[in-house]
């Protein structure tokens, strides 16, 4: 495979602050593309970062055909850059193209570029347990044409920005009762740009009310909760360990998979099925519901300090030695080359 490359002049990163970095806002010297045109992948670039021109009648503007993938590298003190199972993400950007009605990306291309850019970019990966490096695949519909079906363009691009490790403060969530975020037979499962935007007034709300997060719930009859935001959730009712099923409404979450695997591995029971609202809220009233937490890329996991559910507010006990803490470091550490990794999760980038 040919990979064309063009490095910058003089790399940015000496203006950078990496003691005082916002969450996706600064990005790397380098990025990926590849454009798709008459049926076919076209030759990948690796080349500066930099603004893109397109035509205002470009598709990606109007109809929303777009997808995309969040993970992360991070830096041992070897100065050896890993990744955490990058063959799921590589396999869930082309489940969620083939929803949009998107061409899939060769999984060598992905790969290549992946790698090169990072290798290119290493400098910007900073060791220690506070730093990785979020890496932003996507494809968007490039056909300038305002007819409202699938193009017969597009590009793929990687593009990277530092991040130190995620802490959200107090986070407290409201269960949904009136709107969702995915439906029967709709993209819920796809990273699918629209499912983000549509989420963003009802958070706005929810933000409004004092709350960080929504829990959505099923949009049939909001009985089930299945997702935390933007994370899959986990509800710890005694000693167990419940989550949904993910299904056609559900992303199938790298971290939310992970965690289950290392839990039961651990010995902590889990139970995987449709989880009811009612349950949860009579858990918490019995002293039951000992925990509750988001997972996904950014966070690893997010605890939840307590929720509200039709006015009805909640508080979630201090537990000590909590699930939450011990799940994330485990897996941290797996991922930061800390720990042994007898799943094999871990990918040196090389
Ligand atoms: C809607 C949604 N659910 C769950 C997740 C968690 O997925 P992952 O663990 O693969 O990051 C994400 C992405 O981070 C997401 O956007």
């Amino acid at each position: 495979m040919a990979l064309h490359i063009e490095k910058i002049e003089k790399s940015k990163i000496s203006n950078v602050d990496f003691s005082n970095l916002k969450f996706g806002q600064i990005f790397t010297d380098h990025m990926f593309e590849c454009d798709f045109e008459n049926g076919e992948w076209g030759t990948p670039r690796i080349r500066p970062y930099q603004p893109l021109l397109f035509d205002p009648s470009a598709k990606v503007f109007h109809y929303g055909q777009a997808v995309f993938e969040g993970m992360k590298a991070y830096k041992d003190d070897n100065d050896d850059l890993w990744l955490f199972r990058p063959d799921e993400n590589q396999k869930r950007i082309n489940i969620s193209a083939e929803r949009l009605d998107m061409p899939a990306f060769p999984k060598d291309y992905f790969f290549e570029g992946l790698t090169t850019l990072l290798k290119m970019d290493k400098d910007w990966v900073k060791k220690g347990a506070d730093s990785a490096l979020y890496i932003r695949p996507f494809i968007i519909a490039t056909e300038n044409c305002v007819s409202a079906s699938s193009s017969n363009k597009y590009k793929f691009m990687i593009i990277c920005s530092p991040v130190q490790s995620y802490y959200s403060g107090e986070v407290r969530v409201v269960f949904a009762d009136k709107y969702s975020r995915s439906a029967d037979g709709g993209v819920g499962f796809a990273k699918a740009a629209g499912n983000y935007a549509g989420s963003f007034y009802p958070t706005k709300l929810a933000n409004q009310e004092g709350f960080q997060q929504v829990v959505w719930t099923d949009a049939n009859k909001h009985e089930f909760l299945e997702e935390a935001g933007v994370m899959n959730v986990f509800f710890r009712v005694n000693d167990t360990l419940l989550t949904a099923p993910t299904s056609e409404r559900i992303l199938d979450g790298v971290t939310r998979k992970s965690i289950i695997q290392f839990a039961e591995d651990k010995g902590i029971k889990v139970e995987v099925r449709p989880v009811r609202v009612t349950e949860i809220v009579e858990a918490a009233r019995k002293g039951e519901l000992l925990e509750m937490f988001g997972a996904g890329t950014a966070a690893v996991i997010s605890p939840i300090s307590g929720f509200s559910n039709k006015g009805e507010s909640f508080e979630l006990p201090k537990v000590e030695n909590s699930y939450a803490s011990f799940i994330k470091k485990g897996i941290t550490d797996i991922q930061k080359n800390i720990a042994e990794d007898k799943f094999g999760w871990r990918v040196k980038v090389q």
